[in-house]
């Protein structure tokens, strides 16, 4: 006797817009999942910065445990109007989205970008876009070693220390190997800021090197970040594996994003490729609350952080089939202004043709 597959899912709406994409990546989620004979079962966790102004709790340890039981975490966004002024910047993301990706070992963040047939890049002549951006999750100026001293006065002092682990590097740079690896392009951009940041800037050069050698069939390559943007810009065709450290990942893919139709196509997969925790997918973009409730939100980024959750899960056919389903909505309806809803169901529809 065959066990039917099932997946244990948690879900994470959050605010502004999170809960309308979510909804609809978990409408898609589940219809695809269904189409191919995998059960979904979903258990919904109210966090977010309304959770915390109603009931005191960011994320508290008991919350966390029980995340953990689960196969993968379907985010959404969270964060608060910056217009308001009763929740601290920051506050938020750190201690439910950072806090998950630390707690959770999340140390690959995964950041495809595709320019897909009907999505329109500002570019003038954006040539194939086709690459996937390997960041880091847990480290760098990220990590929270840093602080304020004589605060308040003129010789007020801040620091963010840069944390930069040999462990976690390699961990990074052999998980971008590997993904190269697999890639028709099988080339593997190095991109940092080693003529300044020269001691974590060593560290990492030094390990990509030496994993390079056990990767004789993968192309290398190094570039600032500063020159990256520059060939982000007039020649993304150049990339199609990029490894890069937390910060300089987290503005590169904003820009990866708005060159490859927007920030509304751009998914992310926080994934701990040990499995000691559940992986967490979400939309690059964040909760956009002056748009929030006004069925305006694009919910494709979340449909796709959906497929790339199938994905970790082993469902390969099941994830492909809403890339594919997302690639047909798009090159039916290029340019067109539709509504949220309006949408998810025309990828939900896309799915069974
Ligand atoms: C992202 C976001 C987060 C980050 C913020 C909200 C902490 O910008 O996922 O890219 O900086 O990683
Ligand atoms: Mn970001």
């Amino acid at each position: 006797m065959t066990e039917t597959p099932s997946i244990n899912l948690a879900v994470i709406p959050g605010d502004g817009i999170g809960p309308e994409v979510v909804a609809q990546a978990q409408r898609v989620l589940t219809r695809a999942a269904e189409l191919d004979q995998i059960a979904v079962t979903a258990t919904e966790y109210p966090l977010g910065a309304g959770h915390w102004l109603a009931t005191g709790e960011t994320l508290s340890e008991e919350t966390k445990a029980k995340l953990a039981t689960h196969d993968a975490i379907l985010f959404g966004a969270v964060g608060a109007d910056p217009r308001s002024t009763q929740v601290p910047s920051g506050l938020i993301e750190r201690e439910i989205l950072l806090n998950l990706r630390f707690s959770f070992d999340h140390y690959i963040n995964l950041r495809p970008s595709r320019l897909y047939p009907g999505a329109v890049s500002p570019l003038a002549n954006p040539g194939q876009i086709d690459f996937v951006v390997v960041r880091e999750g847990t480290e760098g100026p990220y990590a929270g070693n840093g602080g304020v001293l004589r605060a308040g006065t003129p010789e007020e002092i801040a620091t963010e220390v840069s944390l930069n682990t040999a462990h976690g590097i390699e961990r990074l740079i052999r998980y971008a190997f590997e993904l190269a690896n697999t890639r028709d392009k099988k080339k593997l951009t190095l991109i940092h800021k080693t003529n300044v940041l020269v001691n974590a800037g060593a560290l990492y050069t030094r390990i990509f090197n030496q994993v390079a050698t056990q990767y004789p069939q993968v192309t290398t390559d190094y570039l600032h970040i500063d020159a990256a943007t520059i060939f982000l810009t007039t020649d993304p065709a150049r990339f199609d594996v990029i490894v890069t450290d937390n910060l300089f990942g987290d503005i590169l893919t904003d820009q990866a994003g708005a060159i490859s139709g927007g920030i509304g196509y751009a998914a992310c997969g926080n994934i701990n490729a040990d499995r000691t925790f559940p992986s967490m997918f979400e939309p690059v973009h964040g909760s956009a609350p002056d748009i929030a409730g006004l069925n305006k939100a694009n919910p494709t980024a979340s449909i796709l952080a959906a497929a790339m959750l199938l994905r970790h899960l082993g469902y390969e056919g099941t994830a492909a089939r809403i890339d594919r389903a997302v690639e047909a909505d798009l090159a039916a309806n290029p340019g067109a202004t539709r509504g949220t809803d309006e949408i998810g169901s025309a990828i939900l529809a896309a799915l069974d043709a």
